[in-house]
């Protein structure tokens, strides 16, 4: 975590999370510009893409052709979702900085992700996390409908904070817990985000809110107050999960900075340059 207990860090995933969902495909240059653009914008960590199956998410199948376009500013940390041991071969052959292995508190949306349950993804997370360690890569662990499932409707803090202390144990060094469909109160995130606590450092705690009924910002307030600084947010607001029904976009980047700003936090980023990306992201989607 960063010295300075007012910074946060934003992590931008409009080009992996927020393209992910759009079914016409985006050519490699446009997805390439984009990471180009929130770079020069000064954002410390962007997720650029996923090495994923291209029958699963097939917009995003050119991540090895977009990791290999992007121009890399030193001092940015540049991350991909990996689900499997494939996927973390493409991710180091790709020199991502970090990797990700995301698993899910509900089984049925575990299923849905990525055909498995959650003990076998753990158990196919375990090698990878292992060989990224031992590689200088970072590794990211997700859990995703920790606020709620789009099949299974409530998740207990009790099975978020069992995959949290998972995936801590076998060496993920941030835990991302991901209001996948964005159904979080600020009652629900506090009591989620204590059971988190008891288990992970707020220093190692990420917070990944969808705003589908606009209640992102306050449930950020709630993580803010509990003393996690790592934010994941995307320009423009676009965003989804194809294997999340109803999961509208990531809370929007330019959104959160005002919000971090009117409250005395500082991150970095030039706010002006986001928005404009964003508009220009926006502007790139509806065209197509
Ligand atoms: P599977 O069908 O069980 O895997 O899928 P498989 O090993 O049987 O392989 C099936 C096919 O995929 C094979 O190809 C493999 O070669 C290929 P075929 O022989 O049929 O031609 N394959 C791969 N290709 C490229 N890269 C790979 C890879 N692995 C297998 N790494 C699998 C299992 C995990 C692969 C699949 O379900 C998958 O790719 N799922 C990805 C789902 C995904 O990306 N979801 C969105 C990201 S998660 C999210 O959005 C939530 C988050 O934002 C937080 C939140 O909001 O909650 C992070
Ligand atoms: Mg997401």
């Amino acid at each position: 975590m960063h010295a300075d207990p007012d910074f946060v860090t934003i992590v931008e995933v409009a080009p992996r999370d927020g393209l992910q969902n759009e079914s016409t495909p985006l050519p490699a240059e446009i997805k390439v510009e984009l990471v180009d653009r929130l770079s020069a914008a000064g954002c410390p960590t962007i997720e650029v893409t996923s090495f994923v199956s291209p029958k699963a998410v097939p917009q995003l199948a050119d991540a090895a052709q977009v990791m290999a376009g992007i121009r890399r500013h030193a001092g940015i940390r540049y991350t991909v979702l990996t689900p499997n041991w494939r996927g973390f071969e493409g991710a180091r052959d790709a020199r991502a900085d970090g990797i990700v292995v995301f698993g899910a508190a509900s089984e049925t949306f575990s299923q849905k992700n990525i055909n498995c349950s959650i003990a076998e993804s753990l158990a196919r997370f375990r090698p990878v996390v292992t060989a990224a360690l031992e590689s200088g890569i970072a590794v990211r662990g997700t859990v995703s409908c920790a606020l709620g499932c789009p099949y299974e409707g409530v998740i207990t803090p009790e099975a978020v904070a069992d995959v949290t202390r998972e995936l801590l144990e076998m060496g993920c060094e941030e835990i991302s817990i991901a209001d996948t469909i964005g159904v979080g109160t600020m009652e629900r995130t506090r009591m989620v985000m204590e059971a988190v606590l008891e288990v992970v450092d707020a220093a190692q705690v990420n917070a990944h809110f969808h705003d589908t009924q606009g209640r992102a910002l306050d449930n950020l307030e709630v993580c803010l107050e509990l003393g996690i600084r790592s934010i994941d947010a995307s320009a423009g607001g676009v965003g989804g999960c194809p294997f999340a029904p109803g999961a509208t976009g990531n809370v929007a980047t330019e959104a959160v900075l005002a919000f971090l700003e009117s409250r005395g936090f500082t991150t970095g980023i030039d706010r002006g340059a986001v928005a404009a990306t964003g508009q220009w992201l926006r502007d790139q989607l509806a065209r197509r």
